[in-house]
């Protein structure tokens, strides 16, 4: 299939980012169900097929929020080690800032240059945990992502599906500010996103993330090969 310009098949608001020909991919779910890994897995595997994988300055990178610029490093270093207590909303903005810088410096530039971009969390773990796990709604935090996401959403979220007691089991080390909360914040996560994958059933797959590492990514990489196709980008350059 030839490269095509296009407007985002899930754009978010009406805001123009038509010449975009790269493919953003976002990995989601729970604390320890396994996305950080399977980053890794796929952006490996994507390599490995000839893909233009990760920002152009960093290729073959996974791109974490919050964080993936200096601002946004510095804005997670609150989020996740600053003080326990922090209102809602305020947590939800700050994620929501973080979000903001990446997408101006980062992931619309490099779609722009037809980059295919794997993120670690998205606006769909803002959704998750600040609008349902938090009660702070999923519209309201929706609304105040828009104007940072620029019309921007995935072309494809993939929501590793695991019980959150075996996801916090295999978190190791010391906890972030987030983990810290323990199971029932997880749960809740988990019905979050379970919300969030059936709003949004053109661009989530819930994918369950319980089986061993490789049988996952097999299963992750086959739906980022649709998506890269659905797109419209040629395999192998
Ligand atoms: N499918 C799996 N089965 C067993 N252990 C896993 C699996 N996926 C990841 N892990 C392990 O669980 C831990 C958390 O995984 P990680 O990818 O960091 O999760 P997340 O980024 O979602 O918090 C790591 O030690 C990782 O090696
Ligand atoms: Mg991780």
């Amino acid at each position: 299939m030839p490269e095509r310009e296009r407007v985002p098949r899930h754009a978010a608001t009406e805001t123009s980012v038509s010449e975009q020909t790269g493919v953003l991919i976002s990995l989601e779910g729970g604390d320890g169900c396994g996305k950080s890994t399977q980053a890794a897995l796929l952006c490996e595997r994507l390599a490995a097929c000839g893909l233009p994988v990760g920002p152009s300055s960093d290729q073959g990178a996974v791109i974490r929020e919050p964080g993936g610029t200096a601002a946004g490093e510095a804005i997670r270093d609150v989020l996740l080690h600053g003080p326990q207590t922090l209102a809602p909303w305020a947590e939800a903005l700050l994620y929501a800032a973080a979000r903001a810088e990446l997408v101006e410096r980062v992931l619309l530039p490099e779609l722009r240059a037809g980059r295919v971009l794997i993120l670690d969390r998205f606006v769909d773990s803002s959704l998750a945990y600040q609008g349902f796990a938090r009660g702070l709604g999923i519209d309201a935090v929706l609304a105040v992502n828009q104007p940072g996401l620029r019309g921007l959403l995935p072309d494809l979220t993939i929501v590793l599906d695991v019980d959150p007691l075996v996801g916090l089991a295999r978190t190791g080390g010391a906890p972030d500010r987030i983990e810290a909360e323990g199971l029932d914040l997880q749960q809740r996560v988990a019905a979050g996103f379970a919300v969030v994958a059936r709003r949004f059933p053109e661009r989530v797959r819930l994918i369950d993330g319980s089986r061993d590492i490789d049988i996952v990514a097999a299963a992750v990489v086959a739906a980022a090969l649709e998506a890269v196709a659905d797109v419209g980008l040629r395999l192998g350059g």
